[in-house]
């Protein structure tokens, strides 16, 4: 994991008021749910008492109370009573369940995964999925490190192959280029793959930046599009369980039709077709080893797979820049 992060990790639609959401994220065990005004909290599942899981407590007062003995903590993770001590007895500072940074927004719930801090910066979103889009969803588990997820919609050779029937129709396996530019932190990939007739496929080095937008769009760490048409978009938040694990939150966005139900029955079958092409990755990306990805573990890559590249080299990148040695 890139410390000092936002990761998108959950749809908001998860937490409902009132519940309590254990789930298993970023290699931990976590709890999320809703404060009195609705603000999304998220807390490590585990009661610093004698360390039973906070997620299957309640909600009381505003507060979590964790279903052993009967310790509350606030949405800070401050402990505000232990009930074997008296309801007045003072709480000691040190009774204190984890807390981490946490925010709602683009209808994903997003976790701070680093050291909490004043000035955290915004979510990393794309500016260009605004409310003139509405959107289906599709949650899918996969058991694959999110790195070999995301790769994956980066690779640009697999698609006349993998998805022959459907989004790689047309047998275009020769790979010009591709090019891929990384601007801050989003990296950009123009796809230009081309029938073989004979011909050798231009190198990555050879082929100018295109005048028109990429067709794909992967921001830092965990969110990637698929520009299909400006009305016309797919969306993936790869949310890390944990080494070996993912959940995929994938996205039909469209502001074609904009009538209400029939607006959302095709945000529905996009998500469901959004599904099935996923799956057809999905079978073979988690076969893949070692399970998690990165430069010098022995692959061997060619000029195809450079957006690959780019994305690995960056991610070693900030891993270093953020030189932290922080651990939840
Ligand atoms: S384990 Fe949570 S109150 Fe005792
Ligand atoms: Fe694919």
């Amino acid at each position: 994991m890139i410390p000092n992060q936002w990761y998108a990790i959950l749809d908001s639609r998860e937490v409902r008021p009132g519940k309590l959401v254990g789930v298993r994220r970023m290699g931990v065990n976590l709890v999320a749910w809703r404060d009195d005004e609705g603000q999304i909290v998220l807390m490590r599942d585990k009661c610093p008492h004698r360390g039973a899981a906070l997620s299957l407590g309640k909600l009381a007062d505003g507060h979590i109370q964790c279903p052993f003995h009967g310790f509350r903590f606030d949405p800070s993770g401050a402990c505000v009573l232990i009930p074997a001590n008296g309801r007045n007895a003072p709480v000691p500072k040190a009774f204190r369940a984890h807390s981490f940074p946490a925010r709602d927004e683009h209808g994903l719930i997003w976790i701070w995964w680093g050291r909490p801090r004043e000035d955290l910066p915004p979510v990393p979103f794309f500016d260009d999925l605004d409310e003139s889009f509405a959107y289906g969803t599709y949650a899918v588990h996969w058991n694959a490190h999110y790195s070999r997820a995301i790769e994956n919609q980066l690779d640009v050779s697999h698609l006349p192959f993998i998805h022959t029937n459907t989004i790689g129709r047309g047998n275009r396996t020769v790979v010009n280029g591709p090019v891929s530019v990384l601007e801050d932190d989003e990296l950009h990939v123009w796809v230009m793959n081309k029938v073989d007739a004979g011909q050798l496929a231009a190198k990555p080095s050879d082929v100018s930046r295109p005048d028109y937008p990429p067709l794909l769009r992967f921001r830092f760490p965990n969110v990637w599009q698929n520009a299909i048409a400006p009305d016309l978009r797919v969306f993936v938040a790869f949310a890390p369980i944990d080494a070996e694990n993912t959940m995929m939150y994938l996205r039909f966005y469209q502001r074609f039709i904009k009538v209400p139900l029939l607006r959302e029955l095709v945000c529905w079958v996009g998500a469901i077709a959004n599904n099935r092409i996923a799956g057809e990755d999905q079978r073979v990306v988690v076969t893949q080893q070692p399970k998690i990805s990165g430069l010098g573990i022995g692959e061997k890559l060619i000029p195809a797979d450079q957006p690959i590249i780019r994305y690995l080299k960056h991610r070693g990148e900030l891993i270093d820049a953020a030189g932290d040695d922080w651990q939840p």
